[in-house]
């Protein structure tokens, strides 16, 4: 009995791997075509803010119809977790806006080479926040992550300042909402599809009055019509998939938050970073010297080692 009971343990191991492997690979799959087609609006249709708002919108529309329409189970929610759920949002509306408008401005390989700092981040937010101390060799292993991307950032060709601080403001607005989603969905029966549906209403509210602000309707219909006349109508379809793939992968991101801690989370989501780097490179033609290049692979394998480090 003993031996069956440690195969089994061993099985719903393998599963548990093996599910969170396909939901990784699910993940980073969406994200690349996510990346692709924002790019593509972007460079036609330079307006961030509005296309961020669009993608939430997107997703906050999808879930409402699949719970209208019982395709997935509507979330039992109280004030208490809308309240809980705001300063996840806030951090969640800034670091998407802030990834979109540096993305607008640099190769999106840029602004994910610096995004593969985020563990940097993470790390000193939870030791200067919270108080968190950790071992000499994490700390260690940030030397190679903050000056690889440190490299990679002078050696770009296209750099530019907004480009650069908006992929540094996500960062760091991605560690508070990675660190408040988990203590939020600890314990709660909302499952991780229905959190990030309720993360992306909620965010959705809150940044569109920014949106308008910051860009607005007339700038909106007056790039729409240039886009029109330069790209054609399948603009259009650019915008959706960028919408749609957007949530999706946020959601299958949050699938697997839910059965992960943040630490393997950030490691995947870097781990990420390199498809999407690679395949946009290879897509858009970037322009890459050998020592940029070598500036991005010093950051990947730094966060590599502080994965090994933090275990
Ligand atoms: C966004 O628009 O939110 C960013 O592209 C997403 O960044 P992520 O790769 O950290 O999810």
């Amino acid at each position: 009995a003993e031996r069956s009971e440690a195969s089994g343990v061993a099985a719903s191991d393998v599963s548990k791997r093996l599910k969170i492997g396909v939901y990784f690979a699910t993940w980073w799959a969406l994200n690349v075509v996510f990346n692709i087609y924002n790019k593509k609006v972007l460079n036609a249709y330079p307006y961030p803010w509005l296309t961020s708002t669009l993608s939430l919108a997107a997703g906050s529309l999808m879930m409402l119809i699949s719970w209208a329409t019982r395709i997935a189970e509507t979330p039992k929610t109280d004030f208490e977790f809308w309240k809980t759920l705001f300063p996840v949002a806030v951090a969640h509306t800034i670091g998407h806006v802030a990834a979109t408008v540096s993305m607008s401005k640099v190769a999106v390989s840029f602004t994910h080479i610096i995004k593969s700092g985020e563990p940097a981040f993470s790390v000193l937010v939870s030791r200067f926040l919270l108080g968190e101390t950790f071992p000499a060799s994490v700390y260690l292993s940030l030397l190679p992550i903050i000056g690889g991307c440190a490299l990679a950032a002078v050696t770009e060709l296209n750099f530019n300042m907004i480009g650069f601080m908006g992929a540094m403001i996500s960062n760091l607005a991605f560690v508070f909402r990675n660190i408040f989603s988990k203590r939020g969905m600890k314990g709660k029966s909302v499952s991780g599809m229905n959190y990030y549906a309720c993360l992306s209403i909620l965010s959705l509210l809150i940044l569109t009055p920014f949106a308008i602000a910051v860009e607005g309707p007339q700038l909106w219909a007056a790039g729409f019509q240039k886009a029109l006349s330069e790209i054609g109508p399948q603009i259009v379809w650019w915008m959706a998939a960028q919408s749609v793939f957007y949530h999706l992968y946020n959601q299958v991101s949050y699938m697997s938050l839910d059965e992960i801690s943040p630490l393997t989370f950030s490691i995947g989501n870097t781990m990420k970073r390199i498809s999407v780097i690679v395949s946009s490179i290879i897509i858009f033609h970037t322009p890459v010297q050998p020592v940029n290049a070598l500036g991005a692979a010093i950051a990947v394998l730094g966060t590599f080692l502080y994965s090994q480090a933090k275990q």
